[in-house]
């Protein structure tokens, strides 16, 4: 553990520190042979997450980070070098509110005249897609995000976060399901070549945020685009079969049956459908390769197979 409560060594604000892509970066910085202090934000210092970060040495700052509070925002950026900010669209499900909240941020880092802003940002599907597919929310108000950010003049580097690879095991319509025969089919409406920038967020993503801090490739204005291993859908569904002994296979569904299995909500399984489509069509970042971002990494990142392995799925596969 390399967090430190020395004054000489780089302050580091981490919004979201209780979650997935927060917790890594705390991970990955206190892994560095650089020191870093920590300050991590939440709305609740009291739950266990929170609790252990503390006893790990993040000073913990309990703030709500809405619009409304903007003043609460500037404070807790207060006298830090770097700031790594996450917003979470699936909690409230309101791209306005997501949109207001990053610019919100930014205007706060730029308030308080912060060294380096690290946003967790993905492509403005609406954009690249010329408008085919206008409502895969969570992805374009983090595009709008990202245009605010690099307007603004801060120091701006846009850490894209890849396809999570616990979406295959904890979400209902892209998780297998169990058929009559005792088999296992995964069924999607894109073909099994849709290639996804997989990452185990909680081991990763953090090591790409270092990447940002910590290697002169990456400075302000860069974008770094996160992922294990790239690799098709057909290709992660051979190999979970190959790892788990189970009989699995890929099915193309129609795009209404899809929605159907989500359970989801009209408008956010139209959202996740047509996040699929776009990933087929034209590539998770818009056919940017992650080969660049990778390689000053500190360590390796893990692979799908890895991912698969270092997995309890008992309760996906029965
Ligand atoms: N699933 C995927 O494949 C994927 C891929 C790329 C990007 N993403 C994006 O990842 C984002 C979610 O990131 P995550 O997985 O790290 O989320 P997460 O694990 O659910 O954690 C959310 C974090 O945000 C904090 N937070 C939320 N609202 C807050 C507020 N108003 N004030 C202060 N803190 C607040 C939470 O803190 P407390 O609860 O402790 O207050 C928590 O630490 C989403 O926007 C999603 O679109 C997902």
């Amino acid at each position: 553990m390399t967090i430190t409560q020395d004054s000489s060594a780089p302050l580091v604000v981490v919004v979201g520190v209780t979650g997935n892509q927060g917790g890594s970066v705390v991970k990955a910085l206190s892994e560095s042979d650089k020191s870093y202090r920590i300050r991590g934000l939440t709305r609740d210092t009291t739950k266990p997450t929170a609790r252990a970060l503390a006893a790990a040495g993040v000073q913990l700052v309990a703030v709500a980070l809405t619009s409304e509070n903007a003043a609460a925002a500037r404070e807790a950026f207060k006298a830090a070098d770097i700031v790594f900010v996450v917003t979470n669209y699936w909690e409230h499900l309101d791209v306005n509110r997501e949109v207001a909240e990053g610019k919100m941020l930014i205007d706060a880092a730029k308030a308080v005249g912060i060294g380096l802003f690290i946003w967790s940002g993905l492509e403005s599907i609406i954009n690249v897609s010329h408008g085919k597919y206008p409502n895969v929310h969570h992805f374009n108000g983090k595009g709008e995000i990202t245009e605010y950010g690099r307007q603004s003049g801060i120091p701006f580097v846009n850490v894209q976060s890849g396809w999570y690879a616990v979406n295959f095991w904890k979400l209902d319509g892209m998780k297998p399901t169990r058929v009559e025969d005792g088999t296992y089919v995964l069924a999607l409406p894109v073909g099994p070549q849709t290639l996804l920038p997989v990452i185990d967020t909680p081991n990763d993503y953090g090591l790409f945020v270092r990447e940002a801090i910590e290697s002169p490739e990456f400075g302000p204005g860069s974008e770094v685009l996160t992922s294990g291993e790239d690799i098709t859908i057909g290709d992660m569904i051979s190999q979970l079969a190959e790892i788990t002994g189970k009989k699995i296979v890929y099915a193309r569904i129609s795009d209404g049956d899809f929605m159907t299995a989500t359970g989801l909500p009209h408008r956010i399984a139209l959202e996740v459908l047509e996040s699929l489509k776009y990933h087929e069509e034209c590539g998770y970042y818009a056919g940017k390769t992650t080969a660049d971002s990778r390689r000053h990494l500190a360590r390796p990142t893990r692979t799908w197979s890895d991912f698969v392995r270092s997995t309890d799925w008992s309760s996906v596969l029965v």
